[in-house]
């Protein structure tokens, strides 16, 4: 493998190596932290008009951000001078932007239209998505039946990380969308508690296992693999049930014939495309089944109208291009440690599960493409979950913890599940909590608020720093028609794109993972010492102690 820095435009200046643009945002974060949310709107009653935006349908709202005019413009700036925009056409064009790497990054060409997709690659993509599309018609139709000649009802994904939490997401969030009388399951845990606990709701003459694994070598995927064939051969009796039951997804083809699947059942993946952002691709496949091609078509749509978008709208107008900036302020020159996600949808049960690997796998570096460390902070943590339910959780840190966090709430207007008001109410707790956290409560107001209850002066007066809340806390809004297969490619494609293009702000890869790979270099010597192959006398006292306990009470099975 070629090590590659070279891909690095010369011209531009990394957004945290501009020192004036560094000073003055640190200047503006300054007054930006003594001026109120609720007065930027006071003075402004078109704040609304002049800081939403629309994306084929999509609406964001970033008004409720510290943001004027001057502190926007010099983030554009400092984007421009940084050259965004030739990182993104360096992506959109297959540079080898995975400089560790050496390879392209080229998901999007996956939601392209052929015309759009780069030469090289079409016959390969259009390839793929014929078989893609012929598997999951032939079982959505019952025409690829099981060893004994039944239809295949239960589909189980087994996979990790980028090969369960994608298609784990999105067959729950569109599985208003999918045809009923499949059942679908993903297992990802090593922990055998999962494989098992999912193989007894299963039928293994109408299972169908589809083992996603781009490497083909993941200790989890393939260990868990395994018990399914076990359990399959168990039930069924012989070797040659897995050509009817098991389908492989991997860029590694020889590594999924040693495991038993014929070549005629494999789904290619490509070095290309990571992991985290391979949802687009033959991993999709269980939501190809779930949803149908037309449907998945429409997926792959939503998100291609984000990388248009993306494209070819100025820097002031791009919404990944916004949300990107307004994270970086709020993160490195506002003060917030950790973001969140919250959607007032519960069909997005699963979104923020599978936004923490692309954005925390994607941005958790700390040395920038040329091999320096940065002197500057990268991702922070991201969390969240399902609206009404978090509000009853921990939105109370949100409104007075001592630490801000900047929220981003999705919400549709509709629901595909309508049952009287409920729906407003849902729309109205979201829009609730993003108005109480910009405006907060002061002291007089909440003082006036006791008396009027009745309170004693002297009572009011003590009770009243607690009701106290202190506002200006930023969110986004990101509000949809509907919960459609468009509306979720937008949703991912909106994250990936921020991801991305935080990444060229901060001047890190966010397309490779070397983090990850001691812990598995290390479980796999723990293990050896467990199972007492292993000398774990070389290793810290803690581990070497951990071992022997471990060892002392394991139970004979
Ligand atoms: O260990 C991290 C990781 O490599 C992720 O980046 C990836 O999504 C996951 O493991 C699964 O990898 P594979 O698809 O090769 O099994």
């Amino acid at each position: 493998m070629t090590y590659r820095i070279d891909t690095m435009d010369t011209e531009a200046t990394p957004f945290f190596k501009q020192e004036n643009l560094q000073d003055k945002l640190k200047c503006l974060a300054e007054i930006a932290h003594k001026t109120k949310l609720v007065d930027r709107f006071n003075d402004d009653a078109s704040r609304f008009d002049r800081y939403s935006l629309d994306l084929d349908g999509l609406l964001f709202d970033y008004s409720k951000n510290h943001l004027d005019k001057e502190i926007l413009d010099t983030l554009i700036e400092g984007a421009k001078k940084a050259n965004i925009q030739s990182a993104i056409e360096a992506m959109f064009s297959g540079e080898k932007i995975n400089i560790t790497e050496d390879r392209a990054v080229l998901h999007t060409a996956l939601r392209a239209p052929t015309e759009q997709i780069p030469a090289e690659l079409v016959h390969k993509i259009t390839e793929a998505k014929k078989s893609v599309s012929a598997f999951s018609a032939k079982i959505r139709n019952k025409e690829w039946l099981g060893s004994t000649g039944k239809p295949l009802l239960h589909i189980v994904n087994i996979g990790i990380g980028g090969s369960d939490l994608g298609p784990a997401m999105a067959v729950e969030a569109l599985s208003h969308y999918a045809q009923q009388d499949l059942s679908f399951y993903f297992v990802s845990n090593i922990d055998p508690t999962h494989i098992c606990e999912t193989l007894a709701k299963c039928d293994p003459e109408t299972t169908l296992f589809i083992i996603s694994s781009k490497s083909f070598s993941t200790l989890e995927t393939l260990s868990n693999a395994k018990a399914a064939k076990q359990w399959l051969i168990d039930h069924l009796g012989k070797s040659e049930a897995l050509g009817k039951h098991f389908i492989g997804i991997s860029a590694n083809v020889p590594a999924v014939n040693t495991f038993g699947i014929p070549t005629a059942n494999i789904l290619p993946m490509w070095d290309w495309v990571g992991g985290r952002y391979s949802l687009w691709s033959a991993i999709g496949l269980a939501l190809e089944i779930a949803i149908g091609t037309d449907e998945f078509t429409q997926f792959l749509a939503g998100g291609h109208s984000v990388d248009n978008h993306l494209r070819t709208q100025p820097l002031e107008q791009n919404i990944p291009v916004l949300m990107a900036l307004i994270s970086a302020w709020n993160s490195n020159f506002m003060g917030a440690d950790s973001n969140a996600v919250v959607c007032y949808e519960q069909y997005l049960h699963r979104f923020v599960s599978y936004l923490q690997q692309m954005d925390m796998e994607s941005n958790g570096k700390g040395v920038q493409n040329n091999g320096q460390a940065c002197e500057w902070q990268t991702a922070i943590p991201l969390w969240g979950g399902t609206g009404s339910d978090t509000q009853h959780s921990y939105h109370q840190l949100f409104h007075q913890g001592s630490r801000m966090v900047p929220l981003d709430f999705i919400v549709g207007v509709n629901s595909l599940n309508p049952i009287e008001d409920q729906q407003a109410f849902l729309f109205a707790n979201c829009l609730a909590q993003s108005q109480a956290l910009m405006a907060g409560k002061t002291k007089d107001e909440a003082t006036a608020e006791l008396l009027q209850q009745g309170m004693q002066a002297s009572d009011a007066a003590k009770l009243a720093p607690h009701k106290t809340i202190p506002g200006n806390r930023p969110s986004n809004l990101f509000v949809y028609k509907k919960l459609t297969p468009f509306v979720l490619g937008q949703l991912v494609a909106l994250y990936e794109q921020k991801v991305f293009v935080l990444s060229a702000l901060w001047n890190i890869n966010a397309f490779d993972q070397w983090g990850v790979e001691l812990g598995k270099q290390l479980s796999n010597s723990i293990k050896s010492a467990l199972i007492e192959q292993g000398d774990p006398l070389s290793c810290d006292s803690s581990t070497a102690g951990l071992i022997n306990h471990y060892r002392n009470n394991i139970q004979a099975t």
